[in-house]
């Protein structure tokens, strides 16, 4: 309860498990996982993402749940209430981690709303050419449309997070997220019967581990946090809206599984075809956005594909977009009393402006250290603040609220979880062990 008013909750246990996985499944699995995959050598990396996923990730997310839905409160607030002090540090550091994902999260999503209309005019004919990369090219070198694609695209995230939760967030992921899955598995079929297929799946599944170095692993923990949407607090304010009867572990289960499994799945689109199409694997932020138009211009009514597909991937970078702008503004609804309307706004303007070097930078004129201006920011963002936010958290439960947070997870002894002992032991001390060692020796520029 909050201003004594009844805080707004999740329509049933299916609805939390969809908002959290649609926060979850977005341009990570589909955009960034393809990419980061190829530029840190394909299969050897997969399974270092896959264990580091289920290891800790999935540790990590039943504590920000638990913590969220004992304080039922933001990020900040949550950290406050349970425990107050420099904890609440770690709260902060979500939401600048929020404000810095969303900034160039909102220049990709404006790109997949490019796409849906490009593949009606010229994208398909392109891809069929094998010009799908200058085609991309041409298209993010065009500063002006990107940024006005990046804003349209922050309008609808701020339309549905003002919304509110029920409403805005539940109703999209119900129908959208399925079909998105039906239609990977299609694109699968295209891409492995591909000619010269072959040495893609081999370079995503015959693992060279002599491949793996500490930035490969930093790489993966980047990812892995990423992805399943951790180490920001966006698991402490969604598992604030999560009734008190649902099992954490197993809504967790789920999140991480569905989570994975369409990175997987992705991988299984973009690389066969990669190979098959004699692209460069470790080209970049550009890979599926060169790789899937070429994929759609083989199959028959590849517009309408391409168009479909282009749509929900747009849906699926929405709902995440609207769980980090979620993270923002719930702490100032929370914390500072502000209007939801006013939050969204305010913050949703303010992100957008923080994104435009982004967007610009994709010219390739706009670098810091070496490094372009959006690489840098998702370096930041992902390869620091998220894992130092995990670490943070599972510190946090594994020494300080230990015992508050086995009540939380097994609704106050009602539900048993098997794992419960070895779950404290990774937040004690296999997760903060692996989360600094991989910190401090992948660390690099
Ligand atoms: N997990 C989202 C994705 O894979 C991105 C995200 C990161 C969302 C952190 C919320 C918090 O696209």
């Amino acid at each position: 309860m909050t201003n004594g008013v009844e805080r707004e909750q999740w329509g049933s246990k299916l609805g939390f498990i969809l908002a959290a996985a649609g926060s979850a499944v977005g341009l990570g699995n589909i955009w960034r996982f393809p990419y980061i995959t190829g530029q840190m050598g394909g299969a050897a990396f997969v399974i270092l993402y896959l264990i580091l996923v289920f290891v800790i990730g999935y540790a990590v997310m039943m504590a920000e749940i638990s913590i969220g839905r004992k304080a039922e409160l933001n990020a900040v607030g949550s950290f406050r209430k349970v425990k107050g002090g420099p904890w609440v540090l770690v709260g902060w550091m979500g939401v600048a981690a929020g404000f810095i994902i969303l900034s160039f999260y909102a220049v990709i999503g404006g790109w997949t709303f490019k796409y849906i209309f490009a593949s009606f005019t010229g994208l398909m004919q392109a891809g069929a050419a094998g010009e799908a990369g200058d085609y991309f090219g041409g298209f993010i070198t065009n500063t002006t449309q990107v940024v006005a694609l990046q804003a349209l695209f922050m309008v609808t995230v701020v339309w549905v997070v003002y919304k509110g939760i029920g409403e805005g967030i539940e109703k999209y992921c119900k129908i959208l997220m399925p079909a998105l899955f039906i239609l990977l598995l299609v694109l699968i079929v295209r891409s492995v019967t591909l000619e010269g297929a072959e040495a893609g799946l081999a370079f995503y599944m015959q693992p060279d581990f002599s491949k793996l170095t500490g930035e490969v692993f930093l790489a993966a923990l980047g990812q892995a946090f990423f992805s399943l949407s951790l180490g920001m607090g966006c698991m402490i304010t969604y598992g604030s809206y999560l009734s008190k009867d649902t099992s954490i572990p197993g809504a967790a289960a789920q999140v991480c599984v569905l989570d994975t499994l369409v990175a997987i799945l992705a991988g299984f689109v973009i690389f066969p075809a990669v190979f098959a199409f004699g692209l460069e694997p470790a080209s970049g932020p550009g890979l599926t956005f060169v790789t899937l138009p070429s994929v759609f211009s083989q199959m028959p009514g590849g517009s309408f594909w391409s168009g479909l597909f282009f749509l929900l991937l747009f849906v699926a970078a929405l709902t995440s977009a609207i769980s980090l702008l979620e993270v923002v503004s719930a702490y100032f609804i929370d914390e500072l009393k502000w209007s939801r309307h006013k939050a969204a706004v305010t913050m949703g303007a303010i992100i957008f402006v923080l994104g435009i070097p982004s967007a610009y930078s994709l010219t390739g004129n706009l670098n810091i250290a070496g490094k372009g201006f959006l690489d840098a920011a998702d370096f930041v963002a992902s390869n620091v603040l998220l894992p130092l936010g995990g670490l943070f958290i599972a510190l946090f439960v594994g020494w300080i609220w230990t015992e508050e947070a086995r009540k939380e997870i097994t609704n106050q002894g009602e539900k048993p979880f098997g794992l419960i002992v070895p779950w404290v032991w990774i937040c004690r001390i296999v997760a903060p062990l692996a989360i600094g060692y991989i910190f401090f020796s992948g660390l690099k520029w």
